[in-house]
C-alpha cells in the first residue's frame, strides 16, 4: 500500500436545542431532587429537542457550523457519516436526510452505531478516507436525541440524558495544517451488550401493544454495573492517549461525559490538572455520542486549543465499547 495521507481537522461544530430542562422538572415525574442528580452525576441542567424539532435538525447545524468554520461549501463534501442511535427513522439513516437538506448532493452517507463512542468511531473510520486518498472532504458527525428514546418514569436514567450533536469535517493535514489525527483506540467487549440496551423495536423483538404498554422499547440502563466498567476503561484510554507524553504537552483531556464522578475518578487517578479537563455535563447532561464533539467544538471556539499540543478524546458506552483520539492541535 502506497504511504497514508496525514488527516486534520478543518472545522468544528456543534448544537444544542435550546429548551433548557432542569434536574426539578424530573420531580413531577419521578422520585428524585435537584440535590440527588447534581450529587451523583453532576448534572445540573440538559437540553432536549421541543416536539417539534427532528433529531437530524441538530446534525444540520453542528454540520453547516463546522463546514462555514472550514471554509467549505456543501458540494465539497465527498462523504457525511453520522454516530447516533437515535436517528429520526430507524430506515433510512440520519446521513442521507442531513446531506439533502445540508445540500451535500456530492457526499455519500452513512450512519454508524456506537452509541456514547459515536463521534470518536466516527472520526476514526471517516479518517481512512482521506488517508487512503480516497476523499478531500469528510463531515463526521456524533449526536443524539435520548430524551426520545428515554423513558421519564425510570429515574435510574431519563435525568441523565441531553441532546446535541458535534461534527467535524476532516481534510489532508498538509491543506487545513491543523488537527493532525495522530492515532485511534477503538476497542468494544459485546459480552456487556446488555447493560445499556434498548431491548424492544428491533428486529429480534419487534414492537407489540403489550410492549408499549410496559415501555420496554425505551432505553434502559443497569448505571452501577456500568459505572464500574465505566471508571476502568476511561482510565485505560486516558493511558493510551498520555503515552509517553508529558502531562505538559497535552493541552486539553475532552472524556465522555457521562457523569462528573467518573471523570473525576479517571483525572484524579492519572494526575491530570483540574484546568486540563473539559467539563460540560452541568450544562448539557450525557450527550452520548455528541458529547467529546461538543466539548472539542466548544473549547475550540474558547480559544482553549493550543497549536502544537495534543488533545486526546475519551468515550465509553453502550455495546460495550471504548475508545480514544490523539490530535495534535
Ligand atoms: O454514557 C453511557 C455510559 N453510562 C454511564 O457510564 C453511566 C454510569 N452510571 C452512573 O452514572 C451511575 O451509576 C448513576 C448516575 C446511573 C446512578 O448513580 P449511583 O450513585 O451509581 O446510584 P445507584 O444506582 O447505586 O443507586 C443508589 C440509590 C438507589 O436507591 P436504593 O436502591 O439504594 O434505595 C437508586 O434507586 O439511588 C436511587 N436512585 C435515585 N434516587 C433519586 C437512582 N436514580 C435516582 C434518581 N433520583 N434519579
Amino acid at each position: 500500500m502506497s504511504q497514508l495521507i496525514p488527516v486534520g481537522i478543518a472545522g468544528l461544530g456543534h448544537y444544542v436545542p435550546e429548551w433548557v430542562v432542569e434536574n426539578d422538572y424530573f420531580t413531577r415525574f419521578i422520585d428524585t431532587s435537584d440535590e440527588w442528580i447534581q450529587q451523583r452525576t453532576g448534572i445540573q441542567q440538559r437540553r432536549w429537542l421541543r416536539d417539534d424539532q427532528r433529531p437530524s435538525d441538530m446534525f444540520v447545524e453542528a454540520g453547516r457550523m463546522a463546514m462555514e468554520r472550514a471554509g467549505v461549501q456543501p458540494e465539497e463534501i465527498d462523504l457525511i457519516m453520522i454516530g447516533t442511535v437515535s436517528a429520526d427513522y430507524t430506515c433510512p439513516t440520519n446521513a442521507c436526510l442531513v446531506q439533502e437538506k445540508l445540500g451535500c448532493h456530492n457526499a455519500a452517507a452513512f450512519d454508524m452505531a456506537a452509541a456514547c463512542a459515536g463521534f470518536v468511531y466516527t472520526m476514526a473510520t471517516g479518517s481512512q478516507f482521506i488517508a487512503t486518498g480516497t476523499y478531500k472532504n469528510v463531515l463526521v458527525m456524533g449526536g443524539e436525541a435520548l430524551s426520545r428514546i428515554s423513558d421519564i418514569y425510570d429515574r435510574n436514567s431519563c435525568v441523565l440524558f441531553g441532546d446535541g450533536a458535534g461534527a467535524a469535517v476532516l481534510q489532508p493535514h498538509e491543506v487545513c495544517k491543523q488537527g493532525l489525527l495522530e492515532g485511534f483506540k477503538l476497542a468494544a467487549d459485546g459480552k456487556g451488550y446488555h447493560y445499556i440496551i434498548r431491548e424492544y423495536g428491533g428486529g429480534l423483538k419487534p414492537v407489540t401493544p403489550q410492549v408499549l404498554v410496559e415501555g420496554s422499547h425505551m432505553l434502559r440502563m443497569k448505571g452501577r454495573e456500568v459505572y464500574r466498567f465505566a471508571v476502568a476503561k476511561m482510565i485505560e484510554i486516558m493511558e493510551w492517549g498520555l503515552g509517553d507524553n508529558d502531562l505538559d504537552d497535552v493541552c486539553l483531556v475532552i472524556p465522555h461525559q457521562m457523569n462528573l464522578r467518573i471523570m473525576e475518578t479517571a483525572r484524579e487517578k492519572l494526575n491530570i490538572p483540574k484546568d486540563k479537563m473539559e467539563v460540560n455535563i452541568h450544562r448539557y447532561g450525557n450527550t452520548s455520542a455528541a458529547s467529546c464533539a461538543i466539548g472539542l467544538s466548544e473549547a475550540w471556539a474558547a480559544d482553549k486549543l493550543e497549536s502544537d499540543k495534543l488533545i486526546l478524546l475519551a468515550a465509553f458506552g453502550s455495546g460495550l465499547v471504548w475508545a480514544g483520539a490523539r490530535i495534535r492541535w
